[in-house]
């Protein structure tokens, strides 16, 4: 992928930025928006992303694949985990988009669209910024500095731009199962209890399908495939 970069010093979000430049039509596959900070950071559902300096806030304008949908959010995930591990932290991917490191969140993806051919793929990853006041989100957050003490913000900007244009210069060909073996590799949730959001519904996850949809076993036997919500862990 050739990326054209553009810094910008403070800025709502790197996201929203995106979405207007793709819906002017000025927007081109490649770009990626890199913020210092952001003053209305998105996160999801609907949550506000805390983008201090310290943090690595980015918004990769990229090529949407449709037979790949479901893929779009676990490839970039998959992406953010590679980069980390190569930094020298063991980083796992929490379906759909969350990456972990030592069962906390490291970062999180918005994934969104307002074309048929373009996504704006959104990552914050918490890396030398200060952690939250909140004490509730404190707990749950992780800083890669907090494992890897001589990383910097430009390291892992650069070690995650190699990794998501290498996955999504294949996202499209690459054979679903080689996709599903490297979700297995890092998958987070694999025989973990949790319970889906989206119907209130608690069982022990199975991995994804080949659409990228979560499986969650269900205390009755049942398999559900999970395609929309969130997930949370009940066995913390
Ligand atoms: C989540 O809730 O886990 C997703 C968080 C995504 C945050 C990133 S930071 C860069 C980009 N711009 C935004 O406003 N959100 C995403």
């Amino acid at each position: 992928m050739n990326w054209r970069l553009t810094r910008l010093d403070t800025v709502g979000s790197t996201n929203d930025l995106a979405l207007e430049w793709i819906r002017e039509g000025t927007a081109r596959p490649g770009d990626v928006l890199v913020a210092r900070r952001q003053t209305a950071g998105r996160g999801r559902p609907g949550r506000s992303w805390h983008s201090p300096e310290g943090a690595l806030l980015l918004t990769a304008i990229l090529p949407f694949y449709p037979e790949r949908a479901g893929w779009t959010a676990l490839v970039t995930g998959l992406a953010a985990a590679e980069a980390v591990r190569g930094l020298g932290a063991p980083a796992e991917v929490k379906w759909p988009n969350d990456v972990l490191l030592s069962r906390r969140k490291l970062a999180g993806i918005l994934v969104e669209s307002s074309s048929l051919s373009l996504v704006a793929v959104g990552i914050g990853l918490n890396v030398l910024n200060p952690t939250p006041d909140d004490p509730e989100l404190s707990a749950r957050a992780i800083h890669l500095a907090d494992v890897v003490p001589t990383v910097t913000v430009a390291e892992v900007e650069a070690a995650l731009l190699a990794s998501l244009g290498a996955r999504w210069e294949t996202l499209a060909t690459e054979p679903i199962e080689r996709l599903r073996r490297s979700w297995d590799a890092l998958d987070a949730s694999r025989g973990r209890r949790l319970r889906w959001s989206h119907l209130q519904l608690d069982g022990v996850a199975e991995g994804v399908d080949e659409t990228g949809a979560l499986l969650i076993r269900s205390g009755d036997g049942g398999l559900h495939r999970a395609q929309v919500g969130e997930v949370t862990f009940v066995d913390l």
